[in-house]
């Protein structure tokens, strides 16, 4: 009788552990990559955008590189207020100084002279007559500093280099303004000293004449 016991025990025993076995193995699909059932979903798939995509808020498509909202202005980075057009160039002219004004000027021409060998010299040449390498091979040479350009004002050179003037590109995405203002101060040494309107007249002839001749070549 009590073996019967046993043996009834026994085949309990074996039928639960068989139970929780198959309820163990049993849960999940047979797709081997299935993580079976996930107990906090939210965890594990968190709604994370990608870059350069589009997701959906609010039943519009967006895309997740914004432009910044209108008027931002970034850290250390202050907006330059004078448009590309013709009236923003000669604005520039009349009311837009250099603020660099806390060293001397010959550092700031030191520090805008190694600028302009980097981005302007092959153009302008290293005195600024518009000689440089590939300056000779424009259709129009770049005019001299201390010729044509003698008595340009600080804000048009300013302007020129952020926007850049005819065959010359802009400079606002390679150079702070820091550094086009220290350029403007190497480029106004190159212009030499300000002459009256009577004798720039003559230098600029002069000096405009080997520019035009390039020009034909
Ligand atoms: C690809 C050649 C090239 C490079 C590089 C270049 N320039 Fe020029 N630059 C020119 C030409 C050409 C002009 C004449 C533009 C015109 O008046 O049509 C010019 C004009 C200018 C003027 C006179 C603008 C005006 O308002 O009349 C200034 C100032 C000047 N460049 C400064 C610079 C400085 C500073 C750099 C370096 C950051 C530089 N340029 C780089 C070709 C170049």
């Amino acid at each position: 009788m009590r073996k019967h016991y046993r043996t009834i025990k026994f085949a309990f025993a074996s039928a639960l552990t068989g139970l929780v076995l198959a309820g163990f193995t049993s849960c999940g699909k047979r797709d081997e990559n299935s993580p079976g059932v996930e107990f906090m979903p939210d965890m594990y798939r968190s709604p994370s955008l990608e870059y350069y995509q589009t997701h959906m808020v609010d039943g519009q498509l967006e895309m997740n590189a914004k432009q910044p909202v209108k008027g931002t202005v970034a850290r250390g980075y202050l907006p330059y207020n004078y448009e590309n057009t013709a009236e923003g160039y000669s604005k520039a002219g009349e009311s837009l100084k250099n603020p660099l004004t806390a060293n001397s000027r010959e550092e700031y021409e030191k520090e805008g002279e190694i600028i302009y060998g980097k981005f302007c010299v092959h153009c302008h040449g290293a005195t600024g007559l518009g000689d440089g390498k590939v300056g000779q091979k424009l259709p129009g040479a770049p005019p001299a500093y201390n010729g044509t350009l003698k008595n340009l004002p600080e804000g048009k050179i300013f302007h020129s280099i952020t926007y850049g003037k005819g065959l010359m590109g802009q400079h606002a995405s390679q150079l702070t303004q820091e550094e086009r203002w220290k350029l403007v101060y190497f480029v106004q040494k190159l212009q030499g000293p300000k002459e009256t309107a009577a004798a720039d007249s003559t230098k600029t002839t002069a000096a405009a004449t080997p520019t035009a001749a390039s020009k034909q070549h």
